[in-house]
């Protein structure tokens, strides 16, 4: 099924973000997706068909307010952009995970998206005394405030999936969970697949919801239901 809805997606060179394109490559629901990030990326090294629906916008985060033209048009928000502490310390994780996703999705709000779909994480808390969960719950709530049409956040577990970069502490978390996950499949881990799968799906079901939070069993849920 084809239709006029037009997309942007941030985070679109990570991990969940790349399977999202994947995916959206082969699905005609939107007309037109635009990706949103710092860098400029060969599509084809993202595996996607350059079809003519894919365009590449380069901004600065930092004064993301000045871009709002690349934001005009869309209806839905992708979110999966993000960072490690261990990249740059723990103000700039905050930065990245928190105040761009905002400050990003206030420029979308005022451009005219009515459906922004956030990757935030199991365990996000804004009173948590762990930065990371403290972070991602700062983002939630901040985003709630927005007051978008509909707000979508998805509260993925571990992410599974091939990594093109080194994190050791993401894979001792992965050796150490396996067994769990392994038996327990829906409840501590999701792959990259099955949340971009789960994102796309969602963007096509109507709800009454204005704020919908989707944990890592929901996501599980909704993938299966997209096949
Ligand atoms: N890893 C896990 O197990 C796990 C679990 C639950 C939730 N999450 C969350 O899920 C989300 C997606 O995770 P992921 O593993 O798919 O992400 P990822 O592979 O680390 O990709 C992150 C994306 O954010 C962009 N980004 C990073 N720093 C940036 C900056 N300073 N300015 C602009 N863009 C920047 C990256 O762009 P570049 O390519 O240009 O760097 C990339 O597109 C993240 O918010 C993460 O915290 C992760």
């Amino acid at each position: 099924m084809s239709s006029s809805v037009t997309a942007f997606v941030l985070g679109y060179t990570g991990e969940t973000g790349k399977a999202l394109l994947k995916q959206l490559s082969g699905d005609n629901y939107f007309s037109n997706i635009v990706l949103i990030g710092r860098r400029q990326v060969d599509l084809g090294d993202l595996q996607i068909a350059d079809d003519g629906r894919f365009t590449q916008r380069v901004i600065d985060f930092d004064e993301v307010e000045k871009y709002a033209d690349d934001f005009k048009g869309c209806d839905v928000g992708f979110c999966c952009m993000g960072t490690t502490r261990g990249k740059g310390g723990a103000a700039h994780f905050v930065k990245v995970d928190r105040d761009y996703v905002v400050n990003s999705a206030k420029v979308a709000k005022d451009a005219g998206c009515s459906h922004f779909q956030v990757v935030t994480a199991y365990g996000a808390d804004k009173n948590s005394s762990i930065l990371y969960n403290k972070t991602k719950g700062e983002v939630e709530e901040q985003l709630k405030n927005i007051n978008f049409q509909r707000l979508s956040i998805f509260q993925p577990a571990l992410l599974l999936g091939k990594r093109e970069e080194s994190r050791p502490l993401e894979t001792f978390f992965k050796v150490i969970s396996f067994p769990f996950t392994k038996l327990f499949p829906t409840l501590g881990s999701v792959h990259f697949d099955v949340l971009a799968r789960a994102m796309i799906y969602n963007t096509k079901q109507q709800t009454s919801e204005k704020v919908e939070v989707i944990d890592n069993r929901k996501i599980h849920e909704l993938s299966k239901l997209a096949k």
